[in-house]
């Protein structure tokens, strides 16, 4: 643990009752920065690169986006919330993730952002216009921090079920039609990454982007040697973030694990997943709610495999939260639905998994035998 973070003195030991059974020991990673260089407001948008747009778009639409705009070299998908774009896919030779952008709270953000590491702000490259800094985090991925020139407006939303509840009846002479759609997908959620040098990452985002970690997850039996996830957010002191707007693992690959997109109810996640069946979609893993974030989730496989999540009632923090710990298990993902799946688990033994574990076992980094016992453990318990 680095000697410059310290808790904060309004950091409350809260987490027992809200989201964790543990906090943390003494001398445990205290989950923030000290004196961050900046603090990001929200996650703004990913980047992907593809070679067909056309059938991005499709996949796009069936689960929830619209197209905010369209050229014949980019596809900028959005959600019903005014704001940024969720994601843009840029033509390319393969399907892959490029990285995330994150939201500056200010335009002066970024002037000190570039000053500390050494890099200029430029023009961002988004509809509507702004300007970014361009970072590469120690994992590898391109990072961009971003301040918008114009915010996109809302569109109109799927409204939320009115429902009866015992003898509490909202509805009377009405009956209850959830529309067999897409869900209408409000906004960009968060990103979880795989990362073959997890803590040097987790502190980089931490003292760089002013992020802080809601939960810890550790190995069981190897919880002296740190954590191995953690579930970050974004710092807005009084005013709530969502739990997590970046979760990052430690494993033997670096990249992209899945996204998430809210959309406005438990219905809306329900009869948008029907139709996304009906499409012939794959589920990877779902109906169900989440420990960590406590959100009702649901996974799905876009064409080339990329995992996207649409969720609704997710945890939100003050910054006044500390980190709960817990020990990393699959059966701790979920407080009800069905068992992970081995797909949403990764558990498949692909020939790029594989190549994955040799060089990570090989390479400089903080994969060793012992921790992928523990996570091939923790997939299994
Ligand atoms: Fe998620």
């Amino acid at each position: 643990m680095s000697e410059t973070r310290v808790h904060g003195p309004d950091v409350k030991t809260a987490h027992q009752d809200l989201h964790s059974e543990q906090g943390a020991l003494r001398g445990e990673h205290p989950g923030r920065s000290r004196n961050p260089v900046i603090k990001v407001a929200d996650l703004a948008w990913l980047e992907f690169e593809k070679p067909d747009l056309d059938r991005a778009e499709i996949f796009a639409r069936d689960f929830g986006f619209q197209v905010a705009a369209r050229t014949e070299s980019e596809l900028w998908l959005r959600g019903t919330f005014a704001g940024t774009p969720c994601m843009v896919i840029r033509r390319g030779r393969t399907s892959r993730f490029i990285g995330p952008a994150f939201r500056a709270a200010e335009r002066a953000d970024l002037d000190r952002l570039a000053r500390a590491t050494g890099s200029d702000v430029r023009d961002a490259d988004v509809p509507g216009g702004g300007k970014a800094v361009g970072l590469l985090d120690p994992s590898g991925f391109p990072v961009r921090v971003v301040h918008c020139g114009e915010q996109l407006p809302a569109l109109p939303e799927q409204r939320p079920l009115l429902l009866n509840f015992g003898t509490d009846h909202r509805r009377t002479n009405a009956t209850q039609r959830p529309p067999r759609e897409p869900s209408r997908i409000q906004r960009l959620g968060h990103v979880v990454l795989e990362t073959r040098v997890f803590s040097r990452a987790l502190d980089w985002y931490l003292d760089t982007l002013g992020m802080i970690v809601s939960d810890f997850q550790f190995l069981d039996g190897q919880r002296e040697r740190g954590p191995v996830m953690a579930f970050i957010r974004c710092d807005l002191g009084s005013v709530p973030a969502d739990h997590h707007t970046l979760a990052m693992h430690l494993g033997p690959g670096t990249g992209y694990v899945h996204s998430a997109y809210q959309v406005t109810d438990l219905d809306s996640i329900a009869a948008g997943g029907e139709y996304l069946k009906e499409r012939g979609y794959q589920r990877s893993w779902g109906i169900g709610r989440h420990v960590q974030g406590s959100q009702l989730f649901d996974y799905w496989r876009d064409p080339d495999r990329f995992m996207l999540e649409h969720f609704a009632d997710g945890d939100l923090f003050s910054c006044d939260v500390e980190p709960g710990w817990a020990p990393l298990s699959a059966t701790g993902l979920a407080q009800w639905g069905p068992p992970a799946t081995r797909d949403f688990l990764g558990a498949g033994p692909s020939p790029q998994r594989v190549r994955d574990v040799v060089q990570a076992l090989r390479g400089d980094n903080e994969m060793d035998p012992a921790r992928l016992l523990g996570l091939l453990k923790a997939a299994k318990s």
